[in-house]
């Protein structure tokens, strides 16, 4: 499995997005990702799912330390009782003790934000998540949330795909040592459609989105190992992304050039 190192964590580099999944459907989903090998689960506490996640984590029978676990509070719980508060009621939810990610879902400009990362850094030394993050946060906003944060800040979650770039953004996670960890990763499913990605995927007998899924396993093992990983990224490539055991990868996808958001 390929991991995202970042100020300490370690993030499973192919998480599973649970917006929009609902009730049993959820549970269902969660569990049945864990079955076929996800590590990474993604909810928040606007999603209203939370009680499914934590019901598909114990379903699949995965041990709870080899998943790794991330809530976002909503911005109307920035206040810091409310926030401490919050986060204890996701716990409740998820019945679970921790999580492993904590993140501040998007910014909010009503609370000041070193109140709010100061409730989010009690949160950690609490014990109630292991590590801290933002989401939807400006190259602005990052620097003053590493300055003011109590406690280190692991990722920014951003929306990210071949159609927007966010280099500037990218750059701001790399200095600080950020994961920058992609949502909407394949565009709301714009990719299906996307013709450069179809022409790499039938190089290779893969779809679009898997096209667009090695092109990120690449770029995270060529930052981190150098480019002597690339027989690594190709093993990943075919064990975590292969729809089929006996195809190879014979040169691994580029993503096509951003045409912009
Ligand atoms: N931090 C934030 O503010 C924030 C915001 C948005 C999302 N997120 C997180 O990121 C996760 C993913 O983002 P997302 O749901 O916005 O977008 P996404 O993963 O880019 O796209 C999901 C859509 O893509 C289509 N799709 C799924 N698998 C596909 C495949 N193999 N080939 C082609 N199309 C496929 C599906 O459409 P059909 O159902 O039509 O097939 C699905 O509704 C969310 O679940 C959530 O956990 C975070």
């Amino acid at each position: 499995m390929l991991f995202v190192e970042a100020n300490g964590a370690r993030i499973p580099a192919i998480g599973l997005g649970t917006w929009e999944l609902e009730g049993r459907t959820c549970a269902r989903v969660v569990e049945q990702a864990l079955r076929l090998g996800y590590r990474h689960i993604d909810t928040a506490q606007v999603y209203d799912n939370e009680r499914e996640v934590g019901d598909g984590m114990r379903a699949s029978g995965v041990r709870r330390d080899d998943i790794f676990l991330t809530t976002k509070v909503w911005t109307n719980h920035f206040a810091p009782n409310d926030l401490e508060r919050s986060v204890k009621e996701s716990l409740a939810r998820l019945r679970l003790p921790s999580v492993d990610l904590l993140l501040l879902h998007w910014p909010n400009s009503h609370v000041p934000l070193e109140e709010t990362l100061g409730a989010l850094s009690h949160a950690r030394r609490m014990g109630l998540t292991r590590h801290i993050g933002v989401s939807n946060f400006t190259v602005a906003l990052i620097e003053q949330a590493v300055a003011l944060s109590g406690e280190p800040l692991v990722c920014n979650q951003v929306e990210y795909h071949p159609y927007l770039d966010q280099a500037k953004v990218r750059a701001a996670c790399d200095q600080h040592g950020l994961a920058l960890v992609a949502y909407s990763p394949i565009a709301r499913g714009r990719i299906k459609s996307d013709q450069t990605l179809a022409a790499i995927g039938r190089a290779h007998r893969k779809t679009p989105a898997q096209s667009a899924c090695a092109g990120w396993c690449n770029r995270i093992l060529l930052r981190s190992r150098g480019p002597r990983a690339s027989s690594a990224c190709r093993r990943t490539s075919r064990s975590s992304i292969s729809s089929s055991r006996t195809t190879r990868w014979r040169r691994l996808p580029r993503w096509p050039t951003p045409r912009g958001a």
